[in-house]
């Protein structure tokens, strides 16, 4: 049967159902009605990121969707430099979401160096049909897919060169089935490598995070990061500081232990807001490594709310 004869068998059936005033018989109408537009949704494509953030990407790159995936904002989670904090950032930022009751995923680009799936204490055992591989689900109900969760043993290197790297992050968009998602965060390998490149040129990204640590060079390591946005025409959402002070768990006095922090400066500079400055806080690493890193309420992320519920 060609997709035109389904399809009017399908609206024939419909209007049969609908012209009948059987409660019964309108459920089942209501039903294939569902179906139809699930079937156009598919059929149509282009189903995921918003249409202001797929202008934005250069033919040349453009990647398929996959026909089970509608993703309605795609949040890049990006640092100049390693250690910052970014992957325990990104989880944040995506439990609140989930706490607010969207529907959300994390794609985990970081592929030689993912952590994503520990905290959450997921491990292996993806499956998947002949439309892509399903995320695995958080016990917060987040949708997961990491390079940690398809290896045999999680100790296991990737010793692979970036193209091929950044070709796994595109089948991560392309051969997952993510489902209806109302945010996806994708947990960037540091630095303005191959990785980010590869997901900034071909994601329908809504906007970038930037995380940082308070220290001499931040300016430096915050304007890489930005500029790198702003060459790709992609919104930066704002600036999240890391690691910004410790509370002395003796008197609680206020320590900055990389120094006085200068993020207002920056920010202020480049225009953008300040998402958060979290504090270096012991129970926040311990209830990542132990995987549950979603029982964590973290207060200074509140500013990050409006501006993703913005988008
Ligand atoms: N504010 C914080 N307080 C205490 N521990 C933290 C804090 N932020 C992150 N951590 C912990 O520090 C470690 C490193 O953080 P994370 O893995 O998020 O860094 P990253 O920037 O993603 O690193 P990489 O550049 O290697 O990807 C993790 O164990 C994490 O749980
Ligand atoms: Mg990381």
């Amino acid at each position: 049967m060609t997709e035109e004869e389904k399809q009017s068998k399908i609206d024939g059936a419909v209007e049969r159902l609908r012209a009948s005033q059987d409660p019964e018989k309108a459920a089942e109408a209501e039903r294939l009605n569902a179906e139809r537009a699930e079937h156009e949704r598919i059929m149509t494509g282009n189903a995921s990121g918003t249409d202001a953030a797929r202008s934005r990407i250069n033919p040349d790159f453009v990647i398929e969707d996959n026909p089970h995936a509608h993703i309605k904002h795609v949040i890049g989670v990006v640092s100049g430099k390693g250690g910052v904090g970014k992957s325990f950032v990104t989880a944040s930022l995506a439990n609140r979401m989930r706490a607010k009751g969207h529907a959300t995923g994390i794609l985990d680009a970081d592929i030689t160096g993912p952590s994503i799936p520990k905290m959450y204490g997921l491990h292996g055992g993806v499956i998947g049909d002949e439309f892509g591989s399903f995320p695995m689900t958080t016990d917060n109900d987040i949708e997961v897919m990491s390079m940690n969760v398809l290896l045999d043993t999680e100790d296991t290197p990737v010793i692979w060169r970036g193209p091929v790297i950044a070709g796994v992050v595109k089948q991560f968009w392309t051969d997952v089935q993510w489902g209806d998602l109302d945010y996806l965060f994708v947990d960037m390998p540091p630095g303005t490598g191959d990785v980010p490149l590869t997901a900034f040129q071909s994601l329908p990204l809504d906007g970038i995070v930037i995380v940082t640590s308070p220290q001499e060079l931040v300016s430096l390591i915050v304007k890489k990061a930005y500029n790198m946005a702003q060459m790709m025409n992609i919104p930066v959402l704002g600036v999240v500081e890391n690691y910004s002070y410790m509370n002395c768990p003796h008197c609680g006095e206020k320590i900055s232990v990389f120094g006085e922090s200068s993020i207002d400066e920056v920010a202020s500079e480049l225009n953008i807001p300040v998402l958060g400055k979290l504090p270096m806080d012991p129970t926040y690493a311990q209830n990542a490594d132990n995987g549950i890193c979603y029982s964590l309420d973290i207060p200074a992320l509140e500013p990050a709310d409006s501006i993703l519920e913005s988008l």
